[in-house]
């Protein structure tokens, strides 16, 4: 059971969000991939200036390195561009000095020529090592960033942004944001840089020629701006494409093993072809539009330099201008027009990393469904005498996010220490009544209190510690069996845990394991059985000792014996606790205190099992249907 729910993801109702903004992909759906809607619902809103916002609070703690990085990279451009200069005084003063026998002039260009390029290669290797300990710094908050962020959010956020996209956004997108800050962000400045260097200088070499360099920037602008609209829109299908493609392999893999009892191999093939052929198809379009490009940008600049050379040398031939000059600008024209066609490329590293943090800032603006109070109340001490605590639902109604309302309103008081049962048809909401009492949501209405404190004004911490659940899906985390029966309460000691396992039927198993307690559950060796996993739960439940303890199906993977072993630890150890136990096991429901028939999100029945058993309603019926089966 717990397998086959994960292949339903797509199509659950909690996958439905209205209030995600579509992406310009039309093509997400309606092609039958079985993907469902991931296309437009890849990118959460970010909140105006949530982006910039974010780049500044990443950046704030290395103010100073930004500073420097920048300062060296201004200083290695002005070391690089004096090159051409230093031509010019070449060719225009000291070769006519050298005709009138004074070296002086020629050697001081060739020193100066040769200081210029090792203080360039210096500062570079500086500027390289200071650019590259920011950009570490930058990814690994952001990294810490979304993993704290992501796990912080509530259940219902996780119900509806698939695991696979989280996934793309802490690997696709901030390796887009590597990309740039390694490799494109120090070139795209150095463009930019050495645009305006060149310009001045050429300006203040010869006004004609500068002006002749500035005025073919308007077309490159154009190309450039043509170039990145229509790039980002493909390059935008193409993350989407992409992401699409992550989501169905995780998807997949994650529940491989439905996959194979229903031999879906073959469908999710041909789902799989057809995304990843989508995503071919939108790299091909990106290289496209990034060759026409580059054949553009190149036409451009080629035609400029020949009619800026042409013109040029009528005016040195007229005297009008210097020769020296006229090397000087052709060389700063190549350095000029050379970056071009990488520029675009450039861009798009840039473009992708905006859209990627852009992404990420969306998903950091989440804020959590269950938050944290503002003003917290305590609960008030514990009785030893009475280590359980009252519940109450006081006219609550829930409904998902999405889909009609699960319980219409909903008042139950279960006094401390009462041992409730709660049985009903599937999809009753049993597991839903749980999941609020636990606080995994908050109701639409009305409000539960544990003693008298409404679950809202409790801090979190203290709600985990009083209220703990155990559900059918007994997650076993990595490290050894020890460890997980210990997250219960860390600071126990290893006899606690021991004992907790005995107490629990558990021990036996365990410490037949290779390594026993310190057995690595997820290593060779160290597989344990889905009933297993379930002991491990209750143990670990057994150690945190909450006053309120909630079983959703936890029994169903055990065998007999097993249930009653757990049944017997529940009832001796956590005796006076409150317990809310669901069960479609009628031996489970028969040790109870009380017996609840849910219906509709309605309790229909309220009383003793014996009480019920003897009435004429729903329960009796069940409990008639199963004397018969055991007979
Ligand atoms: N995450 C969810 N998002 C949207 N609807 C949900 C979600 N979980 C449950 N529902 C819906 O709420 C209703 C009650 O579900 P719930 O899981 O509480 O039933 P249940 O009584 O525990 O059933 P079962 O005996 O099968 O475990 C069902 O109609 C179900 O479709
Ligand atoms: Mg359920």
């Amino acid at each position: 059971m717990t397998t086959a729910s994960t292949t339903s993801a797509p199509g659950t109702p909690g996958d439905d969000d209205p209030d995600v903004t579509a992406t310009a992909d039309g093509t997400g759906t309606g092609t039958g991939t079985g993907t469902g809607d991931i296309f437009d619902r890849d990118v959460l809103p970010t909140p105006p200036g949530a982006t910039s916002a974010l780049l500044r609070s990443l950046l704030a703690p290395m103010k100073a390195r930004v500073v420097l990085t920048t300062t060296l990279l201004l200083l290695q451009q002005a070391a690089v561009q004096a090159g051409p200069l230093l031509v010019a005084y070449a060719i225009d003063s000291a070769v006519p000095a050298l005709r009138r026998d004074d070296h002086g002039p020629l050697i001081a260009v060739a020193v100066a020529y040769l200081l210029c390029a090792l203080a360039s290669g210096g500062l570079q290797y500086l500027f390289f090592r200071a650019a590259g300990r920011v950009s570490q710094d930058v990814l690994l908050d952001l990294r810490g960033r979304i993993f704290r962020h992501a796990q912080a959010l509530s259940v219902d956020f996780h119900e509806r942004y698939t695991s696979g996209r989280l996934i793309s956004r802490s690997t696709t997108d901030v390796e887009s944001l590597r990309e740039l800050l390694d490799e494109g962000l120090q070139e795209l400045v150095t463009v930019i840089l050495s645009f305006v260097y060149i310009s001045v200088l050429l300006l203040w070499l010869d006004l004609g020629l500068g002006a002749a360099a500035l005025a073919s920037f308007v077309p490159l602008h154009l190309l450039v701006r043509n170039y990145r609209r229509r790039a980002d829109r493909v390059y935008r299908l193409r993350s989407t494409a992409i992401a699409a493609v992550i989501v169905k392999f995780v998807e997949t893999m994650n529940g491989i093993r439905p996959v194979r009892a229903f031999r879906r191999e073959a469908a999710n093939d041909a789902e799989f072809g057809v995304l990843n052929h989508r995503h071919e198809r939108r790299n091909g379009d990106a290289t496209l539009e990034m060759a026409r490009y580059v054949v553009g940008s190149r036409l451009v600049a080629n035609t400029a330099v020949a009619a800026i050379v042409l013109w040029s040398a009528y005016r040195v031939a007229d005297g009008a201008l210097a020769l020296g000059v006229l090397a000087a600008a052709v060389l700063y024209l190549r350095r000029l027009y050379d970056p071009i066609d990488r520029l675009g490329m450039f861009l798009n590293s840039y473009q992708s990393a905006a859209a990627s943090l852009e992404k990420i800032a969306g998903l950091l603006a989440q804020t959590p469904s269950v938050p944290e109070p503002a003003a917290p109340r305590r609960l008030p001490a514990l009785e030893s005498a009475h280590p359980g605590r009252e519940v109450v639902f006081d006219g609550v109604r829930f409904a998902y996010r999405t889909g009609g309302e699960v319980l219409p309103r909903f008042d139950l008081t279960l006094p401390a220490g009462q041992t409730v049962a709660v049985v009903g048809t599937t999809g009753a909401g049993k597991s839903t009544l749980a999941k609020l009492l636990a606080r995994f949501y908050d109701p639409s209405d009305g409000r539960i209190l544990l003693s008298g404190v409404d679950l809202r004004d409790l801090p979190v911490r203290e709600l985990r510690r009083g209220v703990v659940m155990v559900t059918q899906e007994a997650f076993l985390f990595s490290g050894t069996v020890a460890d997980n029966i210990a997250i219960g309460r860390p600071e126990a000691t290893r006899e606690e845990i021991v004992a907790a396992a005995r107490a629990i039927g558990a021990h036996e198993f365990i410490a037949a394991l290779p390594d026993g307690y310190d057995t690595d559950v997820r290593k060779r060796g160290g597989r344990i059985s889905a009933g297993q996993r379930q002991l491990v739960a209750f143990a670990r439940a057994l150690l945190a000792d909450p006053a309120v303890l909630i079983l959703d199906e936890a029994t169903s993977s055990l065998d007999i014996p097993g249930e009653r072993a757990v049944q017997r630890a529940m009832l001796t150890v956590l005796k006076g606790r409150t317990a809310v136990v669901i069960a479609h096991r009628l031996s489970t429901v028969e040790t109870a205190d009380r017996v609840l028939v849910m219906e509709h999100g309605r309790i229909v029945e309220d009383g003793t099992p014996a009480g019920l058993v003897a009435g004429a309603g729903r329960f009796a019926d069940l409990h008639r249907a199963w004397q018969d089966s055991l007979t």
